[in-house]
């Protein structure tokens, strides 16, 4: 079942999100220490603080996701509750597991949302055994990626249809986020796998959005338009024209 909530941007960069945040066809923005270091978030603590908060304020009241910046537990949970006091709309990335395994992490997530009511976005998972895993923790997300599990030789609309199936039998209310989009068809095929939530870099939507067999029809559209319409008439108000 699921509830599909839609395209979130995995982008850092304010003017790809208020572009397009202004078509209303994005339901949320993911980043993580990778993405804002590339969209030029440089300068430390108050340069995150700043481009995070730019953000939610910008697609408030849509999720916003950031994602820790160190592997510790107790850090981590600083950090936790630091993002939360933000802005009432950005939830926390924390990954799986650390760099060495450990299962320290998903103790963090259910403290979190348990106990200190802070939204959790369970990050780098390239399984639907470790998505369960975070979802019985209580992740408010999880979040698979899909283009990384594709690059490793699996085919991720199946991890994302045994999920699916487990999240519905289980009725866990986690939202399954798939992420690391790499083309356009894996936005659509995606969701059809049972996705909640894909989360795309914003150059993938542009050609989404535009066909070239749409902008010769429009050609023709206007063309056929211009021999309707003379061309002394065509700045005529809808009032004129009326009567
Ligand atoms: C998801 O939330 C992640 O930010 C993301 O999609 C990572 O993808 P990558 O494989 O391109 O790093």
């Amino acid at each position: 079942m699921g509830s599909l909530t839609g395209i979130f941007l995995d982008t850092g960069r304010p003017e790809e999100i208020e572009k397009y945040h202004a078509l209303g066809i994005i339901r949320g923005v993911t980043t993580n220490p990778t993405i804002l270091s590339k969209d030029g978030v440089t300068g430390g603590w108050g340069a995150i603080e700043r481009r995070s908060k730019e953000i939610a304020e910008l697609i408030h009241p849509l999720p916003l996701s950031v994602e820790v910046t160190v592997n510790e537990p107790e850090e981590m949970l600083e950090q936790a509750r630091m993002f939360a006091a933000w802005a009432p709309n950005i939830n926390v990335k924390i990954p799986i597991h650390g760099p060495e395994g450990g299962t320290e992490n998903l103790q963090i997530v259910h403290e979190l949302e348990t106990k200190e009511d802070i939204r959790v976005n369970v990050t780098a998972m390239m399984s639907a055994q470790q998505c369960l895993l975070a979802a019985m923790a209580g992740a408010t997300y999880v979040s698979l990626f899909g283009g990384r599990v594709n690059n490793m030789g699996y085919d991720a609309r199946q991890e994302i249809r045994r999920l699916r199936a487990l999240l519905d039998a289980f009725g866990s209310p986690a939202k399954i986020i798939v992420g690391s989009t790499r083309e356009v068809l894996n936005i659509i095929e995606w969701f059809e796998a049972g996705a909640d939530i894909v989360t795309t870099v914003p150059q993938l939507l542009e050609p989404m959005l535009v066909h070239p067999y749409s902008k010769e029809t429009v050609q023709m559209f206007l063309s056929d338009s211009a021999k309707l319409v003379p061309p002394q008439e065509r700045a005529a108000r809808p009032a004129r024209l009326m009567a």
